[in-house]
């Protein structure tokens, strides 16, 4: 087969190495890449917007899948333009990846369904916003943009000042554009955090072992929202017990509800659960793998991930049995110097080989580029340094082993991944 993976980060990159190793995988290519992947996929030069230039390129080239790992191209359509030229896609079309896009859908929809979630209104005027704040008047208070805002959209607000501004700079100023034309006012909920992925393909779900990120980009939990600085497999706060009552709770009244709504959801649905003291709940629906789980999710897997994707496609995946290691995995990610903040791109990288490897791990490339034979930063989250072993503390000490062979100016990392 031929396949092309659309994006160019880290969770790529880890998707792209799990599908090299399906005997029926004949030609990977991926747009656009980065300068890890162009060592073990062919990179073509289309930006994973660019829907027509995709679809032109999927059919020229004679690809048998397109796997559409970012949200927005998948909010945008891309796999419903992708179906209507006749070629198979992996990601749900539009009407599905609204369940990320609009938190305003998927909060609507947890309601109608009673699926567990933090209490909230719905406001498309911030001075409606405010007065309901200041009326409520409990704080810590969470204020969403509606829509996509780059992982940014989410503001914990003290105290009432700091909810009048996140109101003002999203709704009045529109820092996030169009995305802030309507805000979730949610309630403060407290647990430990958790990430499920799961396959589906709109009638079956099957969920692939925990995760557990690392948002903010400083040790302790300490400084800005990142996109993720780390992550662990399995969660340690997730057993059987509660994936049982996950399940029951909220994935599988997730995907009954999506189907109920005329939007069947096919592709991976990623859960942002936390675990309160009432339960299971919510805290965000994501329309694809998430950055960085994929990297400690997918080195796990051990079934055949081209027949997996095949087997959503075709919605058959009631006949397939995934099967995991029981291994644990842990990925650090070393980020440019300023990230999340303004940063500097085209750094020279050390310590690598010649496909940006080094022994002992696997170093998930995410923003690198490669040019005569040697890599550059070329992202804020540059690289996703993953390793496998028998106990998570074997998994951390290997990362971290790897981690400390590779520099770059103005490299930073946390050191308190799964701790
Ligand atoms: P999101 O961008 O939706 O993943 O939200 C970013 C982070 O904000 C989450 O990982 C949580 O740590 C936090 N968060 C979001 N909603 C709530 C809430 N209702 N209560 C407490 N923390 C929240
Ligand atoms: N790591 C969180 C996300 O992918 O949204």
């Amino acid at each position: 087969m031929k396949i092309l993976v659309i994006g160019g980060g880290g969770r790529e990159h880890a998707i792209i190495r799990k599908l090299l190793e399906s005997p029926r995988v004949e030609k990977i290519y991926c747009a656009p890449g980065n300068g890890g992947i162009s060592c073990d996929a062919q990179c073509v030069d289309i930006k994973a917007m660019d829907i027509d230039g995709v679809v032109a390129f999927a059919k020229e080239n004679a690809v048998d899948l397109v796997f559409v790992a970012p949200d927005d191209p998948l909010a945008a359509g891309m796999v419903d333009a992708l179906e209507q030229a006749g070629i198979s896609a992996f990601g749900p079309r539009a009407n599905a990846a609204i369940i990320e896009s609009s938190k305003v859908f998927s909060k609507n929809l947890m309601k109608k369904y009673h699926i567990p979630t933090a209490g909230y209104e719905v406001f498309d005027n911030s001075q409606a916003a405010l007065d309901y704040i200041k009326q409520n008047n409990v704080y810590p208070v969470v204020v969403k943009a509606d829509g996509l805002a780059l992982g940014k959209g989410v503001i914990i607000a003290a105290d009432y000042q700091q909810a009048e501004d996140a109101v003002h700079s999203i709704m009045d100023d529109k820092i996030f554009g169009s995305s802030g034309n309507q805000i979730v006012v949610e309630e403060f909920i407290t647990g430990p955090e958790v990430s499920v992925l799961a396959f589906t393909d709109g009638k079956t779900l099957k969920p692939m072992v925990s995760s557990k990120d690392h948002k903010r980009a400083l040790d302790h939990d300490q400084g800005l929202n990142t996109g993720g600085m780390g992550t662990i497999s399995p969660n340690p706060h997730y057993d059987q017990a509660m994936a049982e009552l996950c399940s029951r709770t909220i994935f599988l009244p997730t995907i009954e509800a999506m189907a109920k709504e005329g939007r069947p959801f096919k592709g991976c649905l990623y859960f942002g659960l936390m675990l309160t003291k009432d339960g299971p709940k919510v805290i965000e629906y994501n329309s694809r793998f998430g950055d960085p789980e994929t990297q400690v999710v997918l080195p796990r897997l051990k079934t055949d991930l081209v027949d997996i994707l095949l087997a959503v496609v075709d919605e058959r995946l009631d006949e397939i049995e995934i099967q995991w290691s029981d291994d644990a995995a842990a990925c650090v990610v070393m980020a440019s110097g300023g990230y999340p903040s303004s940063y500097q791109k085209g750094i020279e990288m050390f310590g690598m080989d010649e496909n940006g490897q080094v022994e002992g791990a696997t170093i998930y490339h995410a923003g690198t580029i490669k040019k005569e034979g040697k890599f550059f930063t070329n992202g804020g989250r540059v690289l996703g340094v993953t390793a496998t072993g028998k106990t998570l503390d074997e998994s951390l000490e290997k990362a971290y082993c790897a981690v400390k062979k590779i520099s770059f100016e103005g490299a930073h990392y946390r050191t308190d991944i799964g701790k």
